[in-house]
């Protein structure tokens, strides 16, 4: 039975997001106009900036200590990497020389990335789960979020990345089990 928004726990929330910004990459792929390719575009990187922001804020925090620590700093370095991208993506038009190709090189760096998160048995999404996380209590942490997240990247916020040069890197280091009170 199909469950709804509010029913979903943490990792059905995560991967609804991720079947959604699949269309709209599948959906610019198939696109004609370049007005069309830019609003999809811009979609796909507003869907991700606030995605990326509940995974790091969120999720992964909650799973630091609880699973395979160098995936997760994988994880970090793959948002770090789609962001630059995202920010190239939004400061540019689809007039742009290397526009598509940086869509499709963003598409495909989320590709893998997706993976890694929601692969059978070794994946964040399996070993968190594993760990016992409340899922519950961070999809409620999650939802409310996101209401906030989307608001502050539609008035023009641009990615923030975690680790690299320059970067606050403790944010991406840092472990809070969201979920203690909830045990
Ligand atoms: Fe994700
Ligand atoms: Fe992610």
């Amino acid at each position: 039975m199909a469950q709804t928004y509010e029913e979903m726990d943490a990792i059905a929330l995560l991967k609804a997001d991720h079947r959604k910004v699949e269309e709209i990459f599948a959906a610019f792929e198939k696109a004609t106009s370049k007005a069309k390719k830019q609003a999809l575009a811009e979609q796909a990187c507003l869907e991700l900036k606030v995605h990326t922001v509940l995974e790091e804020e969120i999720f992964y925090p909650a799973c630091r200590g609880q699973i395979e620590g160098d995936l997760l700093d994988e994880g970090y370095v793959e948002h770090d990497t789609a962001k630059l991208l995202i920010n190239e993506i939004e400061a540019a038009s689809a007039d742009d020389d290397f526009y598509d190709a940086k869509v499709k090189v963003l598409s495909e760096v989320i590709e893998h990335h997706v993976e890694e998160e929601e692969k059978r048995s070794e994946g964040m999404f399996s070993q968190a789960r594993a760990a016992g996380l409340d899922m519950d209590a961070l999809a409620d942490a999650m939802r409310a979020r996101k209401v906030t997240a989307m608001e502050e990247f539609q008035a023009g916020k641009p990615a923030e990345t975690l680790t690299l040069e320059g970067d606050d890197t403790e944010k991406a280091l840092i472990d809070t089990p969201l979920d203690a009170d909830a045990r």
